[in-house]
Order: C-alpha cells, then sequence, then structure tokens
C-alpha cells in the first residue's frame, strides 16, 4: 500500500483529500501545525475511513522539525503539498509572511523530497495563476497575467520551484489548479471551517444564511458580465480531493507525459455570484440577506476552466451540480451550528 504524505492535511481540500486516498487504497500520514486549521477535523474524517490518521503537528518552515517526519517513515512514496496561506486579502497587507511561509515551507518539502527519495509530487496550485485573462475559458496553456496579490504570486512561484525542482532532479511532479472548492462531503462529517470572517464567498453565504453573519455584500454588480456580478468555476470539494488521487494514480504508473504535469480542476461551467446566491436560496429555502457593495480590490471580472486535459488525461469526471455544491455546504453549516449547541 503506498504512503502518502498530505501536508496541510486538516485543512479543507487537505481532510477531503485524505477520506478519498484512503478509500481509494492509499496509507496517508498528515503533516498540520494547526496554525490555520483545526485538528479535530481529524475525527470527522477518522469516522468516515474508519482508521485513524496520524497527523505531524510540524512547522514546514522548520527543516530540521520536517526531517523527522521522513526520518521515521522511510516508505513516502508520494507528498501532496497543500500546507500554505491562502486569504487574498491578508496576503496584500502581510506579503512578507505569505512569501516564507508559502515559499519556504515548499522549499523545505522538496529538499525533504530530494534527501529521502520520495518518487513523486503534488503542488497545490490555484486558478490565481492565471490573473485576468484576456479569453476564457482557460487552457493550461493559456498564459499567465500578473498575480492580483501576493497570494497569487506564491502559486505562480511555487510552480516555478516545484518546475525548476522536477527538472534538477528524478521527482515526477503534477500541479493542479483548482478553480472555486466549495461544498463539503455529503457524510458531513468533515467540511470547511473559516477561521474569523469568511474571505470566500460561499462561507460568507451560508454564515449570514444561519445568522452567524447579520448581512452580506455582493461585491460589485457593474462588470461585463451576464448580471453584472463576477463569475467563477465553482467545484465540490470532493471532486477536487479525488482529482488527487487520481494525479497520484498517473505518477505512481508512470503514466505522465510531461514533468510536471499540469491540469485545470474546474467543472467547465462559469457562475455569477447572484447566480450562486439564487441557487443557495433554492436549494436551502432560506431568503439570504445581502446588499450590492463596491468592487473588491484584486478581484478577476470572469475565469472558468477548460478541463479537457484532466477529464482526458487524469480520467477525471466532475460530478456535483451547483445545487448539489449549495446543499453540502448549508448542512455542513447546520452541523457546525448543532455542534456548537450540543
Ligand atoms: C468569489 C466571488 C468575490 C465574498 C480566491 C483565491 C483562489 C482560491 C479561492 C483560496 C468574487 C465575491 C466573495 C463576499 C462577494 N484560494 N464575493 N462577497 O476570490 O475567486 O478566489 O479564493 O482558497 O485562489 O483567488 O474566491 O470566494 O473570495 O470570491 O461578492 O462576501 O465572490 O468578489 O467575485 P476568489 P472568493
Amino acid at each position: 500500500m503506498s504512503k502518502i504524505l498530505v501536508t496541510g492535511g486538516c485543512g479543507y481540500i487537505g481532510i477531503h483529500t485524505i477520506v478519498d486516498l484512503v478509500q481509494n487504497g492509499y496509507e496517508v500520514i498528515s503533516v498540520d501545525n494547526n496554525s490555520r486549521s483545526n485538528i479535530s477535523i481529524l475525527e470527522g474524517a477518522e469516522k468516515i475511513i474508519g482508521k485513524k490518521i496520524k497527523n505531524y503537528v510540524v512547522d514546514l518552515c522548520n527543516l530540521k522539525e520536517t526531517e523527522t517526519i521522513f526520518e521515521e517513515n522511510k516508505d513516502i512514496n508520494g507528498i501532496i503539498h497543500f500546507a500554505a496561506y491562502k486569504a487574498v486579502g491578508e496576503s496584500v497587507e502581510k506579503p512578507l509572511m505569505y512569501y516564507e511561509n508559502n515559499l519556504g515551507s515548499l522549499v523545505n518539502i522538496l529538499k525533504c523530497a530530494e534527501k529521502y527519495a520520495v518518487p513523486n509530487f503534488v503542488f497545490s496550485s490555484s486558478c490565481t495563476v492565471y490573473g485576468n485573462p484576456d479569453a476564457i475559458p482557460v487552457t493550461e496553456e493559456t498564459p499567465q497575467k500578473p498575480a492580483e496579490s501576493p497570494y497569487g504570486a506564491t502559486k505562480q512561484m511555487g510552480e516555478v520551484i516545484v518546475t525548476d525542482a522536477v527538472k534538477s532532479s528524478s521527482l515526477q511532479g503534477i500541479l493542479l489548479r483548482y478553480f472555486n472548492p466549495v461544498g463539503a462531503h455529503p457524510s458531513v462529517l468533515i467540511g470547511e471551517i473559516p477561521l474569523g470572517r469568511p474571505a470566500n464567498l460561499v462561507p460568507a453565504i451560508t454564515q449570514t444564511a444561519i445568522g452567524k453573519l447579520p448581512t452580506m455584500q455582493v461585491w460589485g454588480e457593474d462588470y461585463p458580465t451576464r448580471d453584472g456580478s463576477c463569475v467563477r468555476d465553482y467545484i465540490h470539494v470532493c471532486d477536487i480531493a479525488h482529482a488527487h488521487t487520481l494525479a497520484l494514480n498517473l505518477l505512481i504508473n508512470k503514466k505522465n507525459k510531461v514533468n510536471p504535469e499540469i491540469f485545470n480542476l474546474g467543472t467547465g461551467d462559469g457562475f455569477t455570484v447572484l447566480e450562486v446566491i439564487k441557487a443557495f436560496e433554492k436549494t436551502s429555502g432560506v431568503k439570504l440577506s445581502y446588499s450590492i457593495g463596491p468592487r473588491r480590490a484584486g478581484d478577476v471580472v470572469a475565469i472558468y476552466a477548460n478541463n479537457n486535459k484532466a477529464k482526458t488525461e487524469l480520467g477525471w469526471l466532475p460530478a456535483k451540480s451547483l445545487e448539489e455544491m449549495m446543499d453540502s455546504a448549508w448542512k455542513w453549516e447546520l452541523t457546525l451550528k448543532n455542534n456548537k449547541t450540543s
């Protein structure tokens, strides 16, 4: 059974990926310093898979500490690297903290991959690397525009670092560019636990609907889009998680054609902010309280994926509809509230 190290394993996409990996026959260990995540999320994942998950509480910016993981696990066959700060707004206020954390941890984990001869590496990238694209949908060959934030810049630089690392070693790599991950596992035992006021649209919707937030704003209704609000490619977090399992399968079976391989992970459909709100209201039956606010700095007008490469080369088929994404997100928010009161 292949042992996989998942960094940021207690994070939103990390925990869903751990569940998918284990359910597809992989052995998984996690490393997460819980600076931006809640270790209690492991309990939900352990209930789903019926086994314990070992998590190393280690700061990947500390190389010595990180090496202990590999000293204790000499048979790691792959690394999936999620660990990073990801708040766009915060990155604008504290760019150096983002460069130090996101790139320092990446360099250290790649050093360990080299030193301990780990053969396979999957990097958590983002559609943010495209910036404001001239043409949509974007393919993996769409030229990258300047990043709209230091967070986006760390993803662009991260891709360069991984590319140079794999070209100078025997490491095989894949870069996965997520569009907008939303929703929660159907068991409602794991989901997103935003820290503080959520910057992202869907947790802002569900927290407003449940009353954690009094109201929310739609950042801009004067864009050149169908209804004036921004267009994004929302993708269910379980579909994103399964793509990681398929990416590892491709590397372990040595079926990758280039090194690194790059894949867009989006549904290929774009929805506006107002359409997402309508889909939420339809599935939850809750009338959302919101107002139209000013545009948010750094927002891309419209982006969605051409996902043909992931479909043909990974055999990946995103299955969940926007309504299913909203339904699972709402059910998760209700669970968080019930857990608080229980
Ligand atoms: C989506 C749309 C907002 C909140 C970023 C990163 C991406 C990924 C996901 C980290 C935008 C609008 C939002 C609100 C709103 N990384 N919105 N009111 O900015 O597309 O992507 O987060 O996880 O790499 O770039 O996602 O959910 O923040 O915003 O109107 O209260 O919703 O303006 O148009 P984004 P988002």
